[in-house]
This record gives structure tokens, C-alpha cells and sequence, in this order.
């Protein structure tokens, strides 16, 4: 069996510690914004470049504080991905603005930075990149559609922590960023946590004041605030996890550089190359590969073939946002944004996580070489 992804194996690694750092936080009683939470937070920051992080209860709620602090809600609309996660866009409603579905790059699968600016309309407030599978979105061309007409920018870093487009880390580059730490994540709690990067002292207040029911001072409220504080013990486990992170990032970097190699040296037994498109990565961007995602032909059946053999994989994701039922008011039909529909069709992503091996990997391959056969 070889899952999509292995959590056992590093926990067994740091047991010792994180049962160690798990009893002290229970010993202070300090369970919630403890010590630990603001250790956290400076070494986040520093982590992705950034001068302030907000410790949050979700990804989802650092997308939803982002848009609350920055004053988006009724009447904007905010243009994003279909091709991704439903929280980048159910947060943007919640707000009370509009998404605004706009298509894919058919080659990174993240915005396609032409159809952003043609979406752009007198009420458009903010852009919402996703850097999809752990690579950034083309940032310069967001960033400057985004200066010319005077918009925000909210990265959803949640699954890129590290990622880096020219130099710059995912989630410093915008307004701010928005980072889950969701288990399956490169960087995973035990339980749910997010945090918000920025480097805009005034926003980073703001984030502060919104978390804690919307007040600095306990039983005074200046805004109407939420309750999305991260835990102690979650940010324990994270600070731990943290000082192991690039390690990881860097195996997952060569292991997605041995499944390129793998699969673009095999061939079916009538010597054809595989017919499957391996993950394009622009220049100058260091993706950290929270996914290995294919595009491959009869991709439902290649899942099915490959769970026969005891080979996880997952499909993100089977159908864009903007098919959902959820959205079906907006009236973007099918065919309406095609790129992200084939991505939809086509995508598969195969087991990825620090630990695979080489052997694990070669199985992996080997049973598409069957499947193609
Ligand atoms: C792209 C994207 N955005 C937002 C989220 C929401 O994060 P969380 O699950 O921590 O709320 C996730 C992760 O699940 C995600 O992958």
C-alpha cells in the first residue's frame, strides 16, 4: 500500500518532542494566544519574509479575516480561481462580495493573468491569486493589474508556505497572505490553524483586533470582531514542525524531480512515451510541491487501476467553483471557463510527502506504465 500521503511516519520522527512541548502547554494552562502562539508567529513572519503574522483557527478563517480587515464586503467583487478549494471563494461570499470566476493558466493551473484583467470592472476591489499545489501564481503580472487599478491583493498561500516566485515567499507579496496549516498541509497542525502574513502594520492591527472578537481589550468591542484564535498546543506542535520544514520541502522538491525523471524515461511495451503531462514549473520559482499533479488521459480509470494496486491518489479538483451548485446563480455555465473544465477532467495527483522513496515511487510509475500498456 502506498497512501497519498504518510502523517505516521513523521510524527514517529518527532513523538518525543511533541509529547514533551504537548505536556508544558498543558502544564501552563495557557491554552489559548499562549506564549507559544507569539513564538510562532515571529517565526512565521521571518519564515516568509514578511514583518507581522496573525495567528488564526483555519485557513479558511485567514481568507475570511483578510476580507473583513480590508473593508470587502457588499457590492465588490473580488476575481479569482475556479480551480481551486472552495474556502477561497466561500470566504470572499461570506463577505458579502461577489467572486468572480476567471480562468486558468492551462499550464501551472493557476490564474491566468489576462483573464483577470479583462474581469476587472468599476467594482472590483480586490484579486484572490491561489498558488496552486505549492506553486506561486504569476505574481508580477497579478500585482501589477492590481497597482494600476488600485485593487487588493490576498494570496492564498494556504497550500505554498515556502514557495517562492523571484525570491519573494508566498504570502509577502500581496496585501497579505493566507496560510492552513490544516494536517495534510507542508506544514500541519494537529487539528485546524492558519495565520495570516503581512506586511502592513495598520492590516496586521486590524487581524489582531478581528480575531479576538473585535477589541484589544478584553470586554471592549471597536468592530464587529470573530472568534479565530490559534491554540497553543497547535502552535507548539507547528513551532516544533517548523524547524524541520525546509528539510521537508527540499525532499519533496527531489522527489518530484525523480517522478519527472521516471516518468518521462518510460515507455509502453510498443516503446511510446507515457501520455501523461508532468507538472510545468515557471522560471524563477521555487515550487514546493504540496501536490504532484498529472494531466492524464482516461484519468478516472488510471485512479481506478491504481487504487486496485493499493496506490492512493486524489483528484483536486473534480469540479470548478464555478459548476457548483453553490454558484450556479452566478450563470457561469459550462464551457464558460474551459481551461479550468479540462483541468477539472484531466488532473490526478500521486502520493507526495517528505518521506516517499525511491522504490515507492519507481511502483508508482510502474503501474502507469501498465495502465498505458
Ligand atoms: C487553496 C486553499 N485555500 C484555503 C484552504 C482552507 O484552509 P483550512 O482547511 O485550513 O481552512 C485550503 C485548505 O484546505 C486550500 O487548499
Amino acid at each position: 500500500m502506498i497512501p497519498i500521503l504518510d502523517l505516521k511516519v513523521q510524527y514517529d520522527a518527532l513523538r518525543d518532542e511533541i509529547v514533551e512541548a504537548l505536556l508544558q502547554v498543558m502544564e501552563s494552562g495557557n491554552f489559548i494566544l499562549g506564549p507559544d502562539v507569539k513564538a510562532l508567529e515571529r517565526e512565521v513572519a521571518e519564515y516568509c519574509g514578511t514583518g507581522y503574522a496573525i495567528g488564526v483557527a483555519s485557513g479558511t478563517d485567514a481568507l475570511r479575516l483578510s476580507f473583513a480587515a480590508l473593508d470587502i464586503g457588499a457590492g465588490d467583487e473580488v476575481i479569482t480561481t475556479p480551480f481551486t478549494f472552495v474556502a477561497t471563494a466561500n470566504t470572499i461570499s461570506h463577505s458579502g462580495a461577489r467572486p468572480v470566476f476567471v480562468d486558468i493558466d492551462p499550464a501551472t493551473y493557476n490564474l491566468d493573468p489576462d483573464a483577470v484583467a479583462a474581469a476587472v470592472t468599476a467594482r472590483t476591489k480586490a484579486i484572490v491569486p491561489v498558488h496552486l499545489y505549492g506553486q506561486p501564481a504569476a505574481m508580477d503580472a497579478i500585482l501589477a493589474i492590481a497597482q494600476r487599478h488600485g485593487l487588493h491583493v490576498i494570496e492564498d498561500a494556504a497550500q505554498a508556505i515556502g514557495a517562492e516566485d523571484k525570491g519573494r515567499r508566498a504570502g509577502s507579496m500581496g496585501d497579505c497572505g493566507c496560510l492552513s496549516f490544516y494536517p495534510t498541509k507542508n506544514l500541519g497542525a494537529y487539528g485546524d490553524a492558519g495565520m495570516v502574513v503581512t506586511n502592513d502594520a495598520d492590516l496586521a492591527e486590524k487581524l489582531d483586533i478581528l480575531r479576538r472578537q473585535g477589541g484589544k481589550t478584553k470586554y471592549y468591542h471597536s468592530v464587529l470582531g470573530f472568534n479565530s484564535r490559534l491554540d497553543t498546543m497547535q502552535a507548539a506542535i507547528l513551532r516544533i514542525k517548523l524547524r524541520h520544514l525546509d528539510e521537508w520541502q527540499e525532499q519533496r522538491r527531489e522527489a518530484a524531480c525523480r517522478y519527472d525523471g521516471l516518468l518521462a524515461g518510460s515507455t509502453t511495451s510498443s516503446g511510446q512515451p507515457l501520455p501523461v503531462v508532468t507538472p510545468f514549473v515557471r522560471p524563477d520559482v521555487r515550487h514546493v510541491y504540496h501536490q504532484y499533479t498529472l494531466r492524464a488521459p482516461r484519468r478516472d480509470a488510471l485512479a481506478d487501476f491504481l487504487k486496485q494496486r493499493g496506490i492512493g491518489t486524489m483528484i483536486y479538483y473534480p469540479l470548478p467553483l464555478h459548476l457548483q451548485g453553490l454558484y450556479a446563480d452566478l450563470g457561469q455555465g459550462e464551457g464558460s471557463l474551459p481551461n479550468a473544465e479540462a483541468a477539472a477532467r484531466e488532473v490526478i495527483s500521486l502520493p507526495m510527502y517528505p518521506e516517499i522513496t525511491e522504490a515507492q515511487q519507481q511502483e508508482i510509475v510502474q503501474a502507469i506504465v501498465e495502465f498505458y500498456q
